[in-house]
């Protein structure tokens, strides 16, 4: 069942290849234009909307922040990312010119279902990303976008959390080709560039044994700080999750331009510090990362930075490297996300922990 890997996690880790490409599959119609079957929203409605609230919890809410850069550039539509047991309690503004976006992979969590309950209450319309055909939220929802993950077993989500991107980037794209804010042929790329993401995944895998290798030089590491920026920011906190997950670790992801405001007074000598940089396409972010980085080196800090190949400004701030496939930076969550995974996995497997049923944790929590 766990195709010769020891952990369901390892094993969906590496079926997240072919999760993409099954989560893209079927998208574009016989005119080349995007295509979504489960919408169920017409283009009417779609239009009418000004304002979308993305509503999730744990890795999917990182999932959400990651929606929200991507539909707010291609769709300029406000977006609002709030977690799901928040929602109802702070008497949210939705009404019927509101779009509420539901991410969950099992379509069972409670904290997310009350709050698509209380959303439609308001009358606003609701969309779910759901994995799971039938599942609760979907059923309770106007439209849906299923990820086709197929089955995700570790309670640590992976594949789910890389086709959950997969369905928000193609929700911000079909929302563009419907109000008409990009350019058919614009569409058509990304869309082309995602399509490519399986062989980029595929690339990082490959690396997998000196992720491992550098996992268990940490062993005895008890503290970790991930910092990232613009689309990389989300990438850090969920970094961050996993290895709180799985291996109980303290790890916290700060987006690198708030270190200055407190949290860089908790580097110390020799604390590991991963750090996502965004792709040299993004001179400006670029420049910003690597000044965040010097900033935790100049303290001691023992950096393992994640950048894209043929980076050459990169190697004085990396004491660690990690080499990711050019992708452009909205779409580098799902790269970027993957040495992250295999880095945990490995890091809790080490330490004798199980990695697919971590201490206190349920895969589908349906208490609020
Ligand atoms: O099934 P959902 O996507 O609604 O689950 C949400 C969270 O409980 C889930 O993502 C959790 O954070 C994972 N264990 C993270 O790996």
């Amino acid at each position: 069942q766990k195709d010769g890997h020891d952990w369901f996690m390892r094993k969906e880790i590496h079926e997240q290849p072919r999760a993409v490409a099954d989560a893209l599959l079927g998208r574009r119609g016989v005119d080349g234009r995007l295509q979504l079957d489960e919408m169920r929203l017409s283009d009417q409605e779609l239009r009418d909307i000004d304002k979308i609230i993305i509503i999730a919890a744990g890795t999917s809410f990182y999932a959400g922040m990651v929606a929200k850069y991507a539909i707010e550039h291609w769709c300029r539509i406000p977006v609002e990312v709030e977690l799901s047991s928040e929602f109802r309690y702070r008497d949210p503004i939705v009404d019927y010119s509101t779009l509420v976006v539901a991410i969950s992979q099992s379509g069972e969590t409670a904290d997310t279902l009350q709050a698509i309950r209380h959303a439609r209450a308001q009358r606003s319309k609701v969309l779910a990303i759901c994995n799971t055909n039938g599942s609760t939220i979907p059923r309770e929802s106007d439209a849906v976008i299923y990820m086709h993950a197929g089955p995700e077993i570790g309670v640590a989500s992976t594949k789910g959390y890389v086709t959950q991107l997969v369905a928000c980037y193609l929700l911000a794209l079909y929302l563009a080709q419907v109000k008409g804010t990009r350019y058919g042929d614009e569409i058509t790329q990304v869309v082309e560039q995602l399509e490519a993401i399986p062989a980029q995944i595929e690339k990082v895998l490959a690396k997998a044994e000196d992720i491992y290798r550098l996992a268990r030089h940490h062993v005895d590491s008890r503290s970790f700080l991930f910092l990232g920026r613009h689309a990389g920011y989300p990438v850090a906190l969920e970094g961050a999750l996993k290895l709180k997950e799985l291996a109980y670790l303290h790890a916290e992801g700060f987006a690198a331009g708030e270190l200055k405001h407190g949290p860089i007074a908790l580097v110390e000598p020799g604390l590991p510090v991963l750090c996502i940089v965004p792709p040299r396409g993004r001179d400006q972010l670029h420049d910003k990362m690597l000044s965040g980085i010097q900033e935790v080196r100049a303290r001691g800090a023992h950096t393992i930075v994640l950048a894209e190949e043929g980076d050459d400004r990169i190697a004085p701030y990396a004491d660690e490297l990690v080499t990711l496939p050019r992708v452009p930076v909205l779409l580098q969550p799902l790269v970027a996300v993957i040495p992250l995974q295999l880095f945990a996995c490995e890091l809790a497997s080490a330490m004798g922990h199980d990695v697919d049923q971590p201490r206190n944790l349920a895969k589908s929590v349906t208490v609020e």
